[in-house]
């Protein structure tokens, strides 16, 4: 009988291409996709270790999958459980320890490991791991079928991270940053052209450090040392070779965010009016004890770069609230940041403490209390902000990709701006995949609603 396998993802988009990729080295084994995780007999948790919350749900997942199982259903054959992603990367054996249950773990870099890891628990090793980051780690090549999205493809083009934000866990569970060669990046875009997709997302930790860390990782890739080059230079040969016809990108990075990616992004119409650009605080004090390496106005700068673009790009954004030492002033900094910039949509985070970390040390720790005040007030901020900037493009036709059904209703469709805002309409006669015009006749808080003319 096939091997079947149900893969979760926890965390970012990184996390959900990196599912894409394991869902693809498992087809090349044999085994099929399952929905249920009780028809599987391999059962993925890929993991986001960022902040506290999403690294304790693994353990608690894992015994709730087991829970609603009946145990009849999976008793005859072997189950296995296999833990990916960032906290596989940052707990390594001591998952073992944790959850008995769990018989792999594979770090960020190691989903090619799937096969040698798999052959040794089928030869009867309990446990099997590999967590081993290299500067040189190798980018898998994923067939389309197993992306998420039938029109919308994620591309891999840097991995890992050299900037350690004294928050942050990224550097440690994804390893030094490296770039893939432009000629593999514009090469998959092409083929992903050719094979029906309308939309393909640019993905990276940094993407606006592309080429910077002089490292392209993919041992025997196109690309080597000496023809690096920028991400707005990237940006640009993917906009004008890969036949594309909607290109995004995330997350940005205010240091290496440079005047001439807005440039290339007025230069050329596919490259879409987004950017998402976290500031993370608006305190200059907590920006330098988050070791950002940018002021506020700096920030500002950039913000402004992108509002005088010739087209109306949207700005999203990340906040973290309640940095140890963040005083009453320091927050005050970040509302006025927030009210100043106008963001499209902001995701706002309560600080946790995350292991090697040199913040994890500060002592000046902000009160839980404290932190889901700010946390509050911030998101009640951004409510209205969010409202108001939805609410200009009332009236406005906008290009939608046609995605699949709304959540809500049956009746009407559901598809993405070029700005990436949700918006839902009334089904029509267009097909999924097919890229339509859409009059906004309602802001709603999180999405819009509007007709197709
Ligand atoms: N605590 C809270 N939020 C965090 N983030 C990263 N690390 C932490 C942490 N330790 C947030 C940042 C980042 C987003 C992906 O997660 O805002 O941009
Ligand atoms: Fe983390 Fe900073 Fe790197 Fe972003 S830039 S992944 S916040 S270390």
């Amino acid at each position: 009988m096939t091997r079947k396998f149900y893969i979760e993802t926890h965390g970012c988009q990184m996390n959900v291409h990196d599912s894409e990729k394991a869902a693809s080295v498992l087809q090349g084994l044999g085994y099929e996709p399952s929905t249920e995780p009780s028809a599987a007999d391999l059962v993925v948790l890929n993991t986001c270790m960022v902040r506290e919350k999403a690294a304790r749900k693994v353990y608690s997942r894992i015994n709730e999958i087991k829970r609603r199982t009946p145990d009849a259903a999976h008793q005859k054959r072997d189950r296995l459980f296999a833990v990916m992603g960032c906290v596989a990367q940052a707990e390594a054996a001591r998952i073992f320890d944790k959850c008995s249950d769990v018989r792999l773990v594979l770090g960020t870099q190691s989903i090619g490991s799937f096969p040698s890891l798999l052959e040794q628990v089928d030869q009867g090793f309990p446990r099997a791991i590999d967590v081993r980051l290299s500067k040189h780690a190798d980018f898998l090549d994923i067939s389309p079928a197993e992306r998420t999205r039938p029109h919308v493809a994620f591309i891999t083009i840097t991995e890992g991270c050299n900037k350690f934000c004294s928050f942050c866990i990224v550097p440690f569970t994804r390893g030094r940053e490296r770039s893939r060669s432009p000629q593999t990046i514009v090469d998959e875009a092409r083929g992903l052209c050719q094979a029906g997709y309308r939309e393909v997302h640019l993905l990276g930790q940094n993407v606006n450090s592309y080429g910077l860390s002089g490292n392209y990782g993919a041992r025997g890739e196109a690309g080597q040392r000496g023809d690096e080059i920028t991400f707005a230079e990237l940006l640009a040969r993917v906009a004008t070779e890969s036949g594309i016809e909607r290109i995004k990108y995330t997350t940005s990075y205010p240091r290496d965010f440079t005047r001439d990616i807005v440039k290339v992004m007025d230069e050329h119409p596919n490259l879409c009016e987004w950017v998402h650009l976290p500031a993370q605080s608006g305190s200059d004090r907590i920006l330098r004890a988050m070791r950002r390496g940018y002021s506020r106005k700096d920030y500002n700068e950039r913000i402004d770069w992108i509002k005088s673009a010739k087209k109306d790009i949207s700005i999203t954004g990340d906040i973290i609230v309640g940095f140890p030492g963040e005083t009453e002033d320091d927050f005050n900094e970040t509302l006025s940041l927030v009210a100043e910039v106008g963001y499209d949509s902001l995701y706002i985070f309560k600080y946790s403490p995350r292991p090697r970390t040199p913040a994890a040390s500060y002592t000046d720790s902000v009160p839980e209390e404290k932190k889901t005040e700010r946390f509050l007030k911030l998101d009640e901020l951004q409510s209205r902000i969010q409202l108001e900037r939805y609410a200009r493009l009332v009236g406005r036709d906008v290009e939608v990709l046609v995605e699949g059904l709304s959540i809500r209703s049956d009746n009407d469709h559901m598809g993405h701006t070029r700005c990436n805002k949700v918006i839902n309409f009334p089904k029509c006669d267009s097909k999924m995949g097919d890229i339509i015009r859409v009059k906004v006749e309602e802001a709603r808080p999180h999405s819009l609603y509007g007709r197709v003319v």
